[in-house]
């Protein structure tokens, strides 16, 4: 009986249970009707006179230990279910923060979409570049003012200066070296030039350059190229107009207006009550051009074009200052979440 008692009280404090049901379980087998105390309690009656005192001690502070464990467990089983019930179920969860592609890759990106229905397909070549690729082969004179230290962030100043390129054009001439016409190629990338950064201006920016050279290509295939490009980025009911500019490698030139999307051409201070907007250069390469790449431009006509990505991002989604493509505050970037 000694044995029993002292067993007992060992695991007494080992006992355990995970709900009201397990509680009463273990009530009933330790100190129900037939539980092993009680029938203790039952043995204690036939114990030899001369240990019943010791024995009863021992057998009361084992009930009283068996009790509060038992209330214990008890309590346990109602604090957590007590949380179980406090959780809603129904309630909306907490959705983890979740990245956005930045407003510029998704312009860029539906750039080359829009080509690449007409047959475009994406070139690159290196933002470090040498003078020969930037202006020399795109028929800059040696005294154009572009190639200014003003303009142009220099590497080296040999005779073939190493430099940060200013603009994509120069992926044209790396393609025209590399590949027989027909070519038909969009360069995006990174262009830099050495301008005080305002809402207006960054030192790095961002360009696409389109060129397709083959036989008989004309002016009429630019407008309608471009037209094309105006209604997939800016809505069908988009309009253009070209106004004849001036570009060392294109022969006409022209800069590329598309009707405002904003007030739909009736004048807002987004166009400057102009109704047009902007948005790219263009002409047809420059004979000297394809030839100083070894394409016989007798047989082969081409166009070019090139636009700034940021320049298209600000008008698609009316965002004023070019500063905030660069600083990746979440809230401004948060924004563009349902354009990607
Ligand atoms: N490279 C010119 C610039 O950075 C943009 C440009 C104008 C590209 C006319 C062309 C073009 O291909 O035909 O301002």
């Amino acid at each position: 009986m000694r044995n029993k008692i002292t067993q007992l009280l060992a695991d007494i404090p080992h006992l355990t249970a995970k709900n009201k049901e397990e509680v009463e379980a273990l009530r009933v087998q330790l100190l129900g009707k037939r539980g092993s105390i009680t029938m203790l309690f039952d043995d204690f009656k036939q114990a030899p006179a001369e240990e019943k005192r010791e024995l009863g001690q021992l057998l009361n502070q084992l009930k009283v230990k068996a009790a509060e464990q038992i209330n214990r467990l008890r309590e346990q089983v109602e604090i957590q279910s007590e949380a179980a019930a406090s959780i809603d179920t129904s309630m909306p969860g907490q959705a983890a923060p979740l990245g956005t592609r930045h407003p510029l890759s998704i312009v860029r990106n539906e750039i080359i979409d829009i080509f690449k229905h007409l047959g475009y397909t994406v070139a690159e070549g290196p933002e470090v570049e040498d003078d020969y690729h930037v202006f020399g082969a795109l028929n800059f004179p040696p005294e154009h003012p572009a190639r200014d230290m003003q303009d142009t962030f220099f590497v080296t100043t040999d005779e073939n200066p190493i430099l940060l390129r200013t603009h994509t054009s120069s992926v044209q001439v790396r393609a025209m070296e590399t590949q027989e016409p027909p070519v038909r190629i969009i360069c995006p990338g990174r262009v830099f030039r050495n301008e005080a950064i305002s809402a207006r201006a960054h030192c790095i920016f961002h360009q696409v350059e389109g060129l397709y050279i083959d036989e008989n290509v004309s002016f009429a295939d630019l407008k309608q190229s471009i037209l094309y490009f105006s209604r997939e980025m800016f809505g069908a009911e988009a309009q253009i107009r070209l106004r004849p500019s001036y570009f060392p490698f294109t022969e006409p030139s022209a800069e590329v207006d598309v009707s405002c999307n904003i007030c739909k051409g009736k004048g807002c201070n987004i166009c400057k009550y102009t109704g047009w907007l902007e948005i790219m250069g263009a002409g047809m390469v420059d004979p000297n051009v394809l030839e100083a790449s070894g394409i016989d431009s007798q047989k082969y006509t081409g166009f070019a074009f090139g636009m700034g990505i940021e320049r298209i991002a600000m008008l698609k989604w009316q965002v004023k200052d070019l500063r905030h493509y660069f600083e990746n505050d979440v809230r401004f970037l948060n924004q563009f979440k349902t354009a990607m």
